[in-house]
């Protein structure tokens, strides 16, 4: 595991943007997994300028979203959908979602990474951190061979998208994410993580053994992961 710290969060967003613009160049058929949440939205904001100036082209890049709430209409504030129509402001390849508002919603998300293992995996897949340790909507308990399937949402996650949605009772109580066995499958890892909030969390992640009580340690068992941690993200892990 590599582990890269960032003066702040905006040079965290100028080199995560650099790792996805290399990938987008490299290849025939370039594919990366693409997180929502707080943190990524910097490095996408960075993403659309370099595009814009010509330093950065997504137009071959097929992107799969890591995760979706379930059981809402596709496109609702709050969902990963509107989410990522407001925040990736430069063209793409493809970008696939689970369905939100698929009936059912686990056939749909079995379907979603058939589709993408069907497509090849995903060569660069990019990873926020929960406060409790979840990547994607791996909650806790979520084990290192776990498949692409529906959840229930912990409070904790709820609670954070609870603005996004109206309200705690808007948000979803389930969502569809992609097993940690999928993410495992990627060929690249990259994970973000900034701010002091995430600081013991990205600690027990890389320094304890790896279980199902933080998922994010699963990434422990992959050799091509890198943490990209702003200074205060890195702040409790021991001196290397
Ligand atoms: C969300 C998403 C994750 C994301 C994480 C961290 O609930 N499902 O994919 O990585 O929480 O979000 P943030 O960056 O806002 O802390």
């Amino acid at each position: 595991m590599r582990i890269e710290i960032a003066a702040d969060a905006t040079t965290l967003a100028k080199r995560a943007a650099s790792a996805i613009c290399d990938v987008a160049r490299a290849g025939a058929h370039p594919s990366i997994g693409l997180p929502t949440g707080d943190t990524p939205i910097s490095t996408y904001e960075e993403i659309a300028r370099r595009v814009e100036a010509g330093g950065c082209d997504l137009s071959r890049v097929t992107a799969w979203a890591v995760d979706e709430f379930a059981g809402v209409p596709r496109g609702t504030p709050g969902t990963n959908d509107a989410f990522f129509l407001r925040h990736l402001a430069f063209p793409l390849g493809a970008l696939h979602l689970p369905d939100a508002g698929a009936a059912n919603a686990a056939r749909d998300i079995a379907a979603f990474a058939s589709r993408l293992r069907d497509a090849g995996g995903i060569d660069l897949c990019v990873l926020g951190i929960g406060t409790n340790g979840h990547i994607a909507f791996n909650e806790p308990g979520s084990a290192a061979d776990s498949p692409a399937r529906v959840v229930d949402l912990a409070t904790e996650s709820r609670n954070a998208h609870a603005a996004a949605f109206g309200s705690l009772d808007a948000v979803p109580t389930r969502g569809m994410t992609l097993g940690v066995a999928d993410i495992l499958a990627s060929r690249a890892i990259l994970v973000l993580a900034s701010g002091a909030a995430k600081a013991d969390i990205v600690r027990r992640a890389i320094e304890e053994p790896p279980s199902a009580a933080v998922p994010a340690s699963w990434l422990q068992r992959h050799a091509g992961v890198t943490w990209l941690l702003d200074a205060a993200a890195a702040s409790r892990l021991r001196a290397r």
